[in-house]
Parts: C-alpha cells; structure tokens; sequence
C-alpha cells in the first residue's frame, strides 16, 4: 500500500503489522473454524465486507459476490442497492446481512428494512458513518444523507424481528448508544479512511469489547488481508471479521468461485495460524499470544 500522509488505511495497515505473535505447540489440534451467528452455523469468521456497485467489477457483481460466499458457507455482507439486487443476492443461498445508508428520507429507510425482512435477510442495519462529506450531507446517486440519532436507531431496531447491526463503530460512545438503542451487532470499521488519522479498529476493540461485554456481536473491517490478520482479531474479541476489497479482486478476476477461493483461502491461513497457537476452535483464540512490536506509519 502506497503511504499517504494521514491514511487511516495505511495506519490501520501499519497498527495490524505491527502486533506479533507467539507460538504455542504442545497439546495442540487441527483447529475448527466454524461459527455461530444469528441462528445460523457457518464455516468460517471470514465474512464478506458491504459492498455495493459490484457491477462496475463484475457483470451482476452483487449476486455473484453473494454466490461466492454462499459456496464457502460464509456470511455475506451487502451495502447499499436497490431491493431486486438484494433479491438476487438472497436467492443465491446467501445468508445476507443487509446495511442501509441513512437516507434522509427515513420512510424509504423502513421500506427497506421490511424488504429486507420479508425477502428472508439474515439480518438488517445501516452504517452510520456516511451522513456527512466535506461540501455539507452526503450525497450519494442523488440521495440526501443525514445523521442518525440514538432515539431515531432505537425506533429501527424496534420495527424488526431481524437483528440490526450497526457498522462504522469507532468509538465506546457509540458501541453503548448502539447497546442502549437494543443492537444486535456492530462493525467497528472507519468505513475505508472516511476520516483521516482515524483509529485503526483494533486499537479501539478492546476497550468497545469490555464497554458491551457480550451483549451484542462485535465485528471488525478495514485492511484486513490475511487469515492472520482476522486471527488478530479474534484475538482482541471480536466475533467475525469483514473484508472488502481484497474479496473485490477475486470477484473480478474469477467471479463467485474467485470469491470463494478467496474466502476459503483466507479461512486455512487462519486455521493455521490457530494451530500453530494452539487454539482448537474460535472461543479459545488466547489474547494473551499476542505482543505489540513498534508501531510507526
Ligand atoms: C466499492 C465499495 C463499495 C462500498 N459500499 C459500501 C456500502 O454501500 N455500504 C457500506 O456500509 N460500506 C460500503 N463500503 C465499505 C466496506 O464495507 C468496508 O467498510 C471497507 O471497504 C473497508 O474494508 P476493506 O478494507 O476490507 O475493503 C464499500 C467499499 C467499497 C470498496
């Protein structure tokens, strides 16, 4: 990654280079990667990110980005788009976690919510972080954005059956109004460097992780690469991780098989990683393995 002055991508890139780890031999297994999430089991803690606009990548980019995860027995993650794509995402078998943007037109926000339930969603929720650009609201395809506020995300939870999750958590101020607001799961993410000199997410996590204790999901995106990278992660508490633009590659070089490949590559450098740490499965991941090298970017 090329060094911008102020990146978060490349300080959040710098921050996960720079945790080491130990190894731990004796008494060790072949780990078990699988997890439970919102009543569903899959095979890997690798999620794909939210991602929207895939057809710039891909001919039917979305669906075949949610194909991909599917074929890994992975959850898939959709940003923003309109309600026939996400459709086309669930029909592929894709356990889909749907992220509104918050529109200022909050009627077309519980419009999308219901979709999302009655299209059998695994879950729904919105990423906070995209209300503001530098020139005033954001603005996206012609769509006002506007910030949302706690007593506004408590009436989205309560419209739902589904679990809402909230993602571009970066703050333990935001982790408790999402706790209080009745969230299910956050994604603590700064959403691709949308503000400079951002925290990297793990610096943050554990402090948010011993805010919420465990009620809620707590998932982690930005820069993450490798299986090592999520190992890291987990390590620091959190539940699953997300991964955007690597996943994008694979997508665009080999579509959903290129996406699953992916996944799966990403998931066996992670198993290996617990077994060369002596973690058997996802809840025995020992935070205590993990050291701080020097960090400088
Ligand atoms: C092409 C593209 C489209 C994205 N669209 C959305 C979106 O609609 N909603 C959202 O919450 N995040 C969106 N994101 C952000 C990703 O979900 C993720 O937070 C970000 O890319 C960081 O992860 P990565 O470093 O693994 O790519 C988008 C990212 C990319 C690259």
């Amino acid at each position: 990654m090329q060094r911008k002055t102020g990146s978060s991508d490349h300080i959040t890139r710098a921050y996960l280079d720079s945790l080491l780890l130990e190894v731990r031999h004796l008494d060790s297994v072949m780990p078990d990667t699988g997890m439970d999430l919102f009543g569903c089991h899959f095979d890997t803690p690798v999620m794909t990110a939210a991602l929207s606009h895939l057809h710039n990548t891909r001919e039917n980019g979305m669906a075949e980005f949610a194909r991909g995860a599917a074929l890994a027995n992975a959850v898939c993650f959709s940003g923003m788009g309109p309600e026939k794509e996400l459709e086309g995402m669930i029909d592929t078998g894709a356990k889909v976690v749907k992220i509104i943007k918050t529109y200022q037109d909050r009627d077309s926000i519980y419009r999308k919510i219901r979709h999302a339930e009655n299209y059998g969603a695994l879950a729904v929720g919105m990423d906070i972080d995209h209300a503001f650009s530098h020139n005033g609201y954001d603005c996206i395809e012609g769509m006002e954005m506007r910030p949302l506020s706690t007593e506004e995300l408590k009436d989205f939870v309560n419209s739902t059956k589904l679990p809402f999750v909230i993602k571009g958590v970066l703050s333990v101020q935001d982790a408790l109004k999402c706790k209080e607001a009745g969230v299910k799961g956050i994604v603590v993410s700064h959403h691709n460097g949308r503000l400079q000199y951002a925290l990297p997410p793990l610096m943050v996590l554990p402090e948010i992780m011993q805010a919420v204790g465990n009620s809620m999901e707590v998932f982690v995106d930005c820069s993450l690469e490798s299986g090592i990278d999520v190992y890291k992660c987990l390590a620091l508490g959190a539940k699953a991780c997300c991964i955007g633009r690597p996943l994008m590659k694979k997508l665009g070089e080999k579509g959903a098989e290129g996406v699953r490949e992916g996944i799966e590559a990403i998931t066996k450098d992670l198993r290996y990683t617990m077994a060369m740490t002596c973690a058997k499965d996802l809840k025995s991941i020992d935070p205590t393995v993990m050291r701080m090298g020097s960090f400088t970017w």
